[in-house]
């Protein structure tokens, strides 16, 4: 099936109703080829179903109508109990576990609800423009397109698990792959700017409140790997006995691999003997896939990999020193190859169409100053930070990211389901140690 996904403008060429629309017909695109009876069945408590995704875009879209548009009344009392997730302040919720237990409302009512918060979105954007710049509405759209972006990559893990080959993805061929940069590259340490900064020469850019504010902090030298460990690397683990010995293993991690039956990360199926992974375009061996950034591991699978390789995680500071300071320029940026935005020349995101990791050694032209490949795209990244407020956070929305700052790790760099819009080296992304149903890999650090 041909590419049907549509290009998004840059963020700072397209007004922002031009962009509203693109973010939200890119949703429906992605959805496209279910057939019907896909769009409610939940398959595990911790994914949802896509008809829940696309009426939770909308209904954050109708918060902002609610406390914007004067006079706006809400669509449906039974939605906005439905598609809220997990906001306190916006009342009553379905519990996540029970979303796929109900087949009301309708995929069709889904999409009216869908259609007429566009509608009430666009004209109060367009009222808004006529009469003055509206900096708060403006900033609420933006989240809630940003809030969207996310809910695209949830529902591209989110089909996966419902369907993952079965799937009618609209498949582009992967890249052949260069030379795999090996070994790691050496970091010098020192204090460190950690963080989004704004700069006027980048006004229109967008960071979340996690992200913020830039701060200092210090780091010893250290190595990082070029590339991220590869499905070959991590099968040696397996063949080693690494999911059987639990002095790989953290306690929790160790429960987990018990508890769950782990065996190999998540998607691996034992065929006669020999490991396969299965993806949106079918079922490959491993010795085919060896060279592809390993996914679909949980934090503790990482941290017993890195135990195993006598190596250890990065943490966040380090990976983003690493992601995008050139220290012969002494200059931060806001990507490994520099300031301009990620293209499918450089980096492997949603709009490459792959559906899948590209191979280690593909995106040459990405590598940033010390010679690190795939740092943005492919697959988050675990680090071993904690998932904390930077020193000096203020948050800019209520229970989106302020709620979540314990007990989750932070992820860096984006996958191949992430748009390229909405990704940054300073971007976090955070999850729960056990957690491997998202686009998760890892690369390791020394010293
Ligand atoms: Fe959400």
């Amino acid at each position: 099936m041909a590419s049907t996904i549509q290009e998004i403008s840059g963020q700072d060429t397209a007004s922002l109703g031009e962009l509203y629309k693109q973010v939200r017909a890119r949703t429906m695109e992605i959805v496209a080829p279910l057939e019907i009876e896909d769009y409610v069945v939940q398959t595990a408590e911790f994914m949802s179903p896509p008809r829940w995704h696309i009426g939770h875009t909308s209904w954050f879209f109708e918060t902002v109508l609610q406390a914007r548009k004067p006079g706006y009344r809400v669509y449906s009392e039974d939605f906005l109990y439905y598609f809220n997730s997990y906001y306190e302040g916006f009342g009553q919720r379905i519990e996540r576990p029970k979303r796929g237990t109900k087949s009301r409302p309708t995929v069709k009512e889904t999409v009216a609800y869908r259609n007429h918060i566009d509608e009430q979105i666009l004209s109060l954007l367009e009222l808004e423009h006529s009469e003055h710049e509206e900096p708060t509405l403006r900033a609420l759209v933006r989240l809630g397109l940003e809030h969207e972006m996310q809910h695209q990559e949830l529902l591209v893990y989110d089909i996966k698990h419902l369907l993952c080959d079965q799937f009618d993805a609209p498949i582009k061929p992967l890249p052949k792959p260069g030379p795999k940069p090996e070994g790691m590259a050496q970091i010098e340490g020192g204090l460190v700017e950690l963080g989004f900064k704004f700069s006027p020469a980048r006004k229109h850019r967008f960071a979340f409140d996690n992200e913020k504010p830039a701060h200092q902090v210090f780091l010893n030298d250290y190595l990082i790997d070029k590339a991220p460990v590869s499905n070959g690397e991590y099968l040696e683990f397996i063949k080693s006995g690494g999911y059987q010995n639990f002095r790989w293993w953290f306690s929790e991690g160790w429960e987990a691999v018990n508890r769950e039956k782990w065996s190999a990360p998540l998607y691996w199926e034992l065929h006669d003997g020999e490991w396969m992974i299965r993806d949106f375009s079918g079922l490959h061996t491993v010795a085919d896939r060896k060279d592809d950034p390993v996914s679909h591991v949980s934090y503790f699978e990482a941290s017993a990999f890195a135990k195993w390789a006598d190596k250890r995680l990065p943490t966040e500071a380090e990976w983003e020193k690493a992601a995008c300071y050139d220290a012969r320029r002494k200059v931060k940026s806001e990507f490994p190859w520099g300031d301009t935005a990620p293209n499918s020349g450089n980096t492997n995101l949603f709009e490459n169409g792959f559906w899948s990791v590209a191979p280690i050694g593909a995106f040459p032209d990405g590598a940033n100053a010390y010679g690190c490949e795939q740092m943005i795209g492919d697959v988050w990244e675990w680090t071993t930070s904690d998932y904390v407020p930077y020193p000096g956070f203020h948050s800019e929305f209520d229970e989106y990211n302020d709620k979540w700052f314990v007990n989750q790790k932070v992820l860096r760099g984006g996958s191949f389901a992430t748009p390229q819009l909405h990704i940054r080296a300073t971007y976090r992304n955070f999850f729960h140690a056990h957690e491997r149903w998202m686009t998760s890999g890892f690369r390791l650090a020394q010293i």
